[in-house]
Parts: C-alpha cells; sequence; structure tokens
C-alpha cells in the first residue's frame, strides 16, 4: 500500500468553530442515507481532517479522518474514549448491559479478555471446513442462466456459520427454529437501534412491543441452547469445539464462570456483529470483482498458482473501497482538546472510516479497486481501519477476514457469475451497515463446478 507520511496533529488551538455544514439537521441526515460514502468523503474534501456532522435525536458529531487523529482516538484513555456508552446510545436494546460493545472500563476489559481467545487467530482455523461446506451447500441453490440477488446468500451462509460454528446448534430442526427467530429479530431491530424516539409503546401493534416480543423469542431459544451446551460440557463431552462450549469453561479473573445473562449478551453481540457485517463484505467483494475483470482474472490466475497473497490483498481493498461499518465512536467522559479544538465532556467524537479510506495521499486513486496496494505495503492501522481499533478493535477481524477469503476463494473458482448490470451498485444504508443498494445482481452463466 502507498503510504504518505502520517501527518503530526495540531497542538494549536482553534479559535474558531468546527467546520460542518450549517444545513439543518434533517437535511444532513438525508444527504447521509442518501449517499453516506460520498457524503462523507465530500465533506472531509470540503472541510479537512476534522468537521461535524449533526443528526436528529444524535445531535452533534465530530469527525476525524486523518490517521494521526484516529491514533490519539484509538490510542488514548480507554477511561476518556468512552466506545461502550456510545455504542449503547444505538444498540443496547438488541445485545444488552453485558455486552462487550457496551461496556466500558473494566467490565470492558473483562469481557473482552474472556470473549478474545475463541476467536485467536489459530482457532478459527478449525470452523475452515464448515465455512466451505456451507458455501458449497448454498452455491447448490443457485439459480442458473437468470439474475437474482447475491447478498441473501451470503447471509445464509455466514448464518449458517455462526449457528454452528459460535452456538454449536448442528440439530436441523432447530437450526430451522433458530433461524426463524433470528430473521424475526432482525428485521425488528433496524428500527429500534436507527430511531431512538420509536423505543416507547405506542400500542401493541407498534415497532417497540414488536421488538421486545421478538427478543424474548430469541433470547428463550438462546437459553435452552446454554443449558444444553453446559450440560454437555458438564457430561465431559469434549465433541463440542462451538465458541458457547469454550466461553462455558472461561472464567473471570476472580475464578467465577461467565453467567447466562452475560452469555446471552455476549452471544447476540457475536450474532449482531458478526454476521451482517460479513455477508455483506462478501458481496461488495463480488460486485467489486466483477465490475474490474483485470482484478477478478489476477485473482483466479493467483488461486489457480496456489497463492493466497492476491486473494487477502483482495478481502483488504474490499474493505478499503467498500467499508461496512462508515464510522466508529467515542464518547468524551472529560474535555478534551482533538485536532486543535476544543470539545467539551459529552461530545461524540468518530473516526471517519470512509473519508480516510478515500484520501488522496493516504491511497492513491483511491476511486481506482485495485488490491495490489495491499501486496506493496501492510496496511496501515490507523489509515485503513474497517474494524476500528485499539482496545476496542473488532473482536471478529481475523474470522471475518478468515470467512471471506475462504467463500470467495469458492465464488471465484467454482462459479461464472457476471453482472446483468455493469453500473456500480449505490452504497446504502442497511441498519448500521453500507451495503450493495440492489444486493450485489448477478447471473451464474452455467451451474458451478
Ligand atoms: C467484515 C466484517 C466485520 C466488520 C467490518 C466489523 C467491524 C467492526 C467495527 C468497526 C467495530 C468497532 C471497533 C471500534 O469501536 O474501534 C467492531 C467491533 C466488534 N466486532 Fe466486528 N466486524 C466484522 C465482523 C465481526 C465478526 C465476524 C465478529 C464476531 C465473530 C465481530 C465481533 C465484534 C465485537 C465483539 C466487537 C466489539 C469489540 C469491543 O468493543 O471491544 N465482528 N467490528
Amino acid at each position: 500500500m502507498e503510504q504518505a507520511t502520517i501527518p503530526r496533529p495540531t497542538a494549536a488551538p482553534h479559535s474558531g468553530r468546527l467546520p460542518g455544514s450549517r444545513a439543518p439537521s434533517p437535511v444532513q441526515a438525508l444527504r447521509y442515507a442518501r449517499d453516506p460514502l460520498g457524503f462523507l468523503i465530500r465533506l472531509q474534501r470540503s472541510y479537512g481532517d476534522v468537521f461535524t456532522l449533526t443528526f436528529p435525536f444524535f445531535g452533534r458529531l465530530v469527525y476525524v479522518a486523518d490517521p494521526a487523529l484516529v491514533k490519539e482516538l484509538f490510542t488514548g484513555s480507554p477511561e476518556q474514549f468512552h466506545a461502550g456508552e456510545a455504542n449503547a446510545t444505538v444498540l443496547e436494546p438488541a445485545v444488552g448491559p453485558n455486552s462487550v460493545l457496551t461496556l466500558d472500563d473494566a467490565p470492558h476489559m473483562q469481557q473482552r479478555k474472556l470473549l478474545l481467545p475463541p476467536f485467536h487467530g489459530e482457532r478459527i482455523h478449525r470452523y475452515g471446513e464448515l465455512i466451505r461446506e456451507m458455501t458449497r451447500r448454498e452455491m447448490e441453490t443457485w439459480p442458473v442462466g437468470e439474475p437474482f440477488a447475491l447478498r441473501p446468500h451470503t447471509q445464509r451462509i455466514t448464518l449458517a456459520v455462526i449457528m454452528r460454528a459460535v452456538f454449536g446448534v448442528h440439530d436441523e430442526e432447530r437450526l430451522a427454529r433458530f433461524e426463524r427467530l433470528i430473521d424475526d429479530f432482525s428485521k425488528r431491530v433496524g428500527l429500534i437501534t436507527t430511531f431512538p424516539a420509536l423505543r416507547r409503546n405506542f400500542g401493541p401493534g407498534s415497532p417497540w412491543p414488536r421488538f421486545l416480543r421478538s427478543r424474548e423469542a430469541l433470547d428463550e431459544f438462546i437459553y435452552e441452547e446454554i443449558g444444553l451446551r453446559r450440560a454437555e460440557v458438564a457430561a465431559g463431552d469434549e465433541s463440542h469445539d462451538d465458541v458457547l462450549s469454550l466461553l462455558l469453561q472461561a472464567r473471570h479473573d476472580d475464578g467465577s464462570p461467565m453467567s447466562d445473562e452475560e452469555l446471552r449478551d455476549e452471544l447476540v453481540t457475536v450474532l449482531g456483529a458478526g454476521h451482517e457485517t460479513t455477508a455483506t463484505g462478501l458481496a461488495w467483494a463480488m460486485e467489486r470483482l466483477l465490475r474490474t475483470p483485470r482484478v477478478l482474472a489476477r485473482l483466479r490466475e493467483s488461486l489457480a498458482a496456489g497463492e493466497d497473497d492476491y486473494l487477502d490483498a483482495t478481502v483488504k481493498e474490499t474493505l478499503r473501497a467498500r467499508p461496512v461499518i462508515v464510522d466508529v465512536a467515542r464518547k468524551l467522559t472529560a474535555p478534551a482538546r482533538i485536532g486543535g479544538y476544543d470539545l467539551p465532556k459529552g461530545t461524540f467524537v468518530m473516526a471517519a472510516i470512509a473519508a480516510l479510506h478515500y484520501r488522496e495521499d493516504l491511497f492513491p486513486q483511491p476511486e481506482e479497486f485495485r488490491p495490489e496496494r495491499f501486496l506493496e505495503e501492510k496496511a496501515d492501522n490507523y489509515a485503513w481501519i474497517p474494524f476500528g481499533g485499539g482496545v476496542r478493535r473488532c473482536i471478529g477481524a481475523a474470522f471475518a477476514e478468515y470467512e471471506m477469503r475462504i467463500v470467495l476463494r469458492e465464488f471465484v473458482e467454482r462459479a461464472a457469475l457476471s453482472a446483468p448490470d455493469p453500473r456500480p451498485e449505490k452504497v446504502r444504508v442497511r441498519n448500521i451497515t453500507l451495503a450493495p443498494g440492489r444486493s450485489t445482481r448477478v447471473i451464474l452463466e452455467r451451474p458451478c463446478a
């Protein structure tokens, strides 16, 4: 990756007001909703490294789009930069109060320490065969010779993997019930996370009570699974290598096991944070590859030659050019000077992932889909940040990249796909992710090899 010298943060205070659009907040929200990636890129190009965006309900957010400032945010004191509090505003109704996503300080580190080992680089390799099998099974359902949306299929793959690898569910009937419950929960959760004002009972048919009912049904299933896995572990059954079975054996520093409520919240966190994101990343990878024949051809050749590095670079370039998560938040627990601006306690400071990934000085010709940039140099921790960073960096990053590599290899080696419409798909907001506007429309030219 061509990497320019990282500029130093400005130490001198700014006297003026923070740069940013003066349009009313609903107008800013509308512009963001219409074209989230383009909007953030334009804001960075117009206003520079620090700018504001104001949303209804969430208020003024301060974005930083400079590696040195992102480094300050990621490596600064976690007590001062609260990610949990910031995430909780959006996610707590779904993931709960014990989630690694919504906690801060010591309780956050405690949960993180328990959750990291099952997702460690080496450990996840035991799921490779399962990922391949789920991919092949799903590919058999693709229609031949007619356009279809790929994203629902990538999501069925990532969901099938999480239900088995994380929860340890293998019984077909229970898998089908689990999938229905997750589907119902996913349908209800988007409105609740996006519009906090809807978190009130406006009548039995309104979004909040419907969401609560679907959460209760999902939780009931998850508690049943926790009970089943616990009984298996207690009986000395070592055939299970799912994440839940590992978490049941994990211990806090004081020797106590995780409570059922902690387990439920972490499992829903992994489910929520893990399957739609990876599925969307995969859909983007194919969307980009089908519009960049040179890259697709080189990827095919490199795989045929038994090489993995171009595949890895393609995954990285996908997550640069189409970051699934557009920004990450930290809430200031005390006043701080950032980029020379004095910000009061309570300010939400956001690392502008999308804007950073399109800085010409960091990624030359950023509009070009060119995996080669990641062959030339290692990804920089504060310029390439699709998984956030510091003590809050995505716990599933290695898992997600590993899964993307395996699935993508299957797609590229075994399926002759083309795009019915050669125009790039628009970037659309889907819950808290950026997804291809037409869910990656493809045609399978002939049955998969
Ligand atoms: C392409 C797929 C994925 C993307 C783009 C992604 C992105 C992110 C981002 C941006 C964050 C916030 C980091 C920060 O605040 O600095 C995050 C956190 C997190 N992600 Fe992922 N993620 C992906 C897949 C996964 C998977 C597969 C899992 C689980 C297996 C997972 C579990 C988590 C967890 C538990 C956190 C919270 C970490 C903490 O607060 O300490 N993610 N992810």
